[in-house]
């Protein structure tokens, strides 16, 4: 079979005939599956990003904006003081009812590839529970199960999803029936992808004879991605008016918590976002800043390390609020967005992409080949009218799995769920030996004034165990 003259004169205008170079190796099947894939790709969008990509000098934020950056000011700190504590308690007290009035529901991105932590299959599948190995996926679900029964009203789950994660995760929920979650509460929507630059040139990589190689198109793809599912009025029909957004690597993120949510509320907040005071200035978080009166994220990738240093008029650091990737977004602010056709930016990522040469021969590069581009959800930031900051218990809410070894990594966050586990145990007059690991099933309690309702004092533990419901 020929390729379509369309096909073929659409590669031609934009330079990238080269994608039909094997052509006449392929089969049917293949032959159908590439001119898919063609067809599926915005070539105007893709010459717009190659030519940013061509024109732009390397600096994603200008040195002059970074300068006139300060410490996030619209910003709820931690602190011990009694004000503080009465002033959570109400928040938290707002939070519950919002929870109860059913308004709340929550999103997880979980589209990216997991590189860094070397796992092949969805990383919301990897094992994760100190003792019982329960993954990712469990951990999340079971903490919306659990908080949804606390407070009489399901809570909707958005799970987005890419090809690569698309099927294996809805499989996966599906066989372990979306771990008490309803299906009815599980709604999976898949991002788009984007094909990968060479990076010495314009052409689009081919990973195989028959296959573009492409990639997600960053979580900031979650705004389109929901609307082209139908999201936004399953949302409005359920009555949800905030959404808590979180990442799939971070088991101890505190899902739905109503202390941020109720701030959010009392503040009118359109997105709201999660805080902890970086470990180090080098540590590789965003920053919650703000520039000439708008709040933003600056990514700490386009941060130089004597930028990340840099210090306030009063000699304290600017760049140490890090981003958890902990938002709650105000449903109309998603929808305005959507409306104003709003366009996040793309940012550039230099990768290395498994691909072919010019003869067909498979390259699996040592170094990067390739430009990716992406959008960040968190580039919606300067567009809310007020944009919340909160800063949380970094050693309780923010012990993520991103690298196969050191810091945050499987062995890290096991760690911090271990000790979480352990000082709710005290807490609640109970003992756990030194060499014994406990882990608390987000089933059994949600926090310490829960577990604490729940084990005898004077309970020891002198072996391993899960706390989990009989
Ligand atoms: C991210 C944040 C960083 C923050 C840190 C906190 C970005 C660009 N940076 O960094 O500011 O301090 O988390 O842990 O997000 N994902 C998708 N689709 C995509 C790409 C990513 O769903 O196309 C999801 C991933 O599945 C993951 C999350 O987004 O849940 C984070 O992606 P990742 O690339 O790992 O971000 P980090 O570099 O860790």
């Amino acid at each position: 079979m020929e390729a379509s003259e369309t096909i073929v004169s659409k590669l031609k205008s934009y330079d990238q005939e080269h994608l039909l170079k094997f052509w006449g190796e392929l089969s049917e099947q293949e032959q159908q599956q590439l001119t898919k894939q063609i067809e599926s790709i915005d070539f105007d969008l893709m010459a717009s990003l190659i030519q940013q990509r061509d024109e732009s000098q390397g600096e994603a934020v200008s040195a002059g904006r970074i300068e006139r950056a300060q410490s996030p000011a619209q910003l709820v700190r931690l602190s011990d003081s009694s004000e503080s504590h009465e002033a959570a308690a109400k928040a938290e007290k707002r939070g519950h009812e919002l929870l109860e009035q059913g308004k709340v529901g929550a999103i997880l991105v979980a589209g990216g590839q997991g590189s860094r932590l070397g796992f092949d299959d969805p990383k919301g599948m990897f094992p994760i529970g100190p003792v019982s190995d329960r993954t990712l996926f469990q951990v999340m679900c079971e903490q919306l199960v659990a908080r949804s029964r606390r407070h009489g009203k399901p809570i909707p789950y958005f799970i987005m999803t890419s090809e690569a994660t698309h099927e294996p995760t809805v499989e996966f929920l599906k066989k372990n029936q979306y771990f008490g979650m309803g299906e009815e509460n599980v709604f999976f929507f898949q991002q788009s992808s984007l094909p990968a630059v060479e990076h010495d040139s314009s052409r689009i990589h081919l990973a195989e004879k028959g296959r573009i190689a492409t990639s997600p198109d960053g979580h900031g793809g979650m705004l389109r991605a929901l609307e082209k599912h139908g999201l936004l009025q399953v949302m409005r029909d359920r009555g949800i008016e905030h959404l808590y957004y979180h990442q799939i690597d971070n088991p101890t993120a505190i899902l739905c918590d109503p202390v941020m949510l109720g701030f959010h509320d009392q503040h009118e907040s359109d997105l709201t976002t999660k805080v902890v005071e970086k470990v180090s200035p080098d540590e590789k978080m965003g920053v919650l800043v703000t520039i000439d009166g708008q709040t933003e994220i600056i990514e700490y990738s386009d941060l130089t390390p004597e930028q990340a240093r840099m210090k306030d008029e009063n000699g304290n650091d600017v760049f140490w609020a890090g981003n958890t990737a902990i938002h709650v977004f105000r449903r109309t602010f998603i929808e305005r967005l959507l409306e104003d056709e709003f366009s996040l930016p793309f940012h550039i990522a230099h990768k290395k992409v498994p691909c072919i040469d010019s003869s067909g021969n498979p390259i699996d590069p040592d170094s990067p080949n390739a430009h990716k581009f992406e959008q960040f959800i968190f580039d919606a930031l300067p567009k809310a009218e007020v944009a919340l900051v909160v800063e949380g218990v970094r050693s309780r809410e923010f012990n993520p799995v991103k690298n196969a070894e050191g810091n945050d990594s499987p062995e890290t966050s096991r760690k911090a769920l271990q000790e979480i586990a352990r000082s709710w145990v005290e807490k609640a007059g109970g003992k756990v030996h030194p060499e014994a690991t406990i882990e608390v099933s987000p089933l059994f309690a949600l926090d310490e004034d829960e577990l604490a309702a729940r084990i005898d004092s004077g309970t020891e533990f002198q072996e391993d165990a899960v706390l989990a419901p009989k």
